[in-house]
């Protein structure tokens, strides 16, 4: 079966943790993994902004021995210039490997179900398993066993949001999510992680108290309050967000070792004060830099049979 990176609901506990796994080993040794993509040719397809999203899989698909090629929004123009299905077909007889980056989920579903090499998801409006990925390594790097402590997403429920969800849920964590009452993540999304929770054991609460989510928190993480795309909700939102700013009278409220987390780009005084970005106990760039071993496991773990076993 074709395998490719669209959501973390998609992969067991056991793959997730494999995953992680391998992130670490690729990031102890990256000189062991130098020739495995040899002569693999990735594309990186974006119709949205990136800088660490596009540098991890770019980069990354060059320290594995692979070729890349980014395109940007302008240039294909997917759904208009072109047909989404075609962009699949054709971009399927030229490379190995897509990273798509997309505005709606479904361009994606429609971009896999025409394609016949892997895609991975490099962020929709709905999901950003890739930066999840990177995170949950970040967290196993940080706090070692994962299940034991208690992450707080505090900001609006979308993509990223959707992908923590995910993730905590399937490995067994503890995750608490504090959102504006007309920002709760989705529903379904919500419900499935139930479910997976009831498997994996995983604490998964929802709610709309920034103050209480914070209490003996051992992780504090937030996102932009206008994602891309959502421009213009701009002063909407930042009204209904006031009140969920990650700022000293939130971490107030958490551990002394809580550590900080943002997937950036940062909106520095808005989701998140200066103060607490650039504080010691602030993992915000080591998340960054994770992105590209995590980029790279994901890339090797799809191209390449040997790193696939489950
Ligand atoms: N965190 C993240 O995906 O960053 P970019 O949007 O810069 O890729
Ligand atoms: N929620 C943000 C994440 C950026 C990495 C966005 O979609 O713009």
């Amino acid at each position: 079966m074709l395998s490719n990176f669209i959501s973390l609901k998609y992969f067991s506990k056991r793959k997730i943790n494999n995953l992680i796994t391998l992130t670490a080993r690729i990031k102890k040794n990256p000189q062991k993994f130098k020739r495995v993509l040899n002569d693999f040719t990735i594309g990186l397809l974006f119709q949205k902004p990136s800088l660490r999203t596009k540098t991890a899989f770019y980069l990354g698909a060059l320290q594995l021995g692979a070729r890349a090629i980014y395109f940007s929004p302008q240039e294909v123009q997917m759904g208009e210039r072109e047909a989404t299905f075609d962009v699949a077909r054709t971009l399927a007889r030229y490379l190995d490997c897509v990273v798509l980056r997309c505005f709606s989920h479904q361009t994606i579903l429609d971009f896999v179900k025409a394609s016949t090499i892997p895609v991975v998801n490099g962020l929709s409006d709905f999901l950003h398993p890739s930066q999840v990925l990177g995170d949950l390594f970040t967290l196993h790097e940080v706090k070692k066993d994962i299940r034991r402590i208690k992450v707080v997403f505090i900001g609006d429920g979308n993509n990223v949001c959707h992908s923590l969800l995910y993730g905590f849920s399937i490995i067994g964590g503890n995750l608490v999510v504090a959102t504006p009452e007309n920002y709760s993540p989705n529903r379904e999304v919500v419900q499935e992680v139930k479910d997976f929770a009831k498997v994996s054991g995983a604490k998964i609460e929802v709610l709309h108290d920034p103050i209480k989510a914070a209490e003996d928190s051992d992780v504090v993480y937030t996102d932009v309050w206008v994602s891309m795309g959502k421009e213009k909700e701009s002063s909407k939102r930042i009204k209904a967000f006031k009140k969920f700013q990650v700022n000293d009278k939130i971490l107030k409220k958490a551990k002394k070792t809580c550590v900080i987390m943002h997937c950036l780009p940062a909106r520095r005084g808005q989701e998140i004060t200066s103060k607490v970005l650039d504080s010691k106990n602030s993992i915000i760039f080591l998340q960054a830099e994770n992105r590209l071993h995590s980029a790279k496991a994901i890339l090797v773990y799809l191209l390449n049979k040997k790193f696939s076993q489950d």
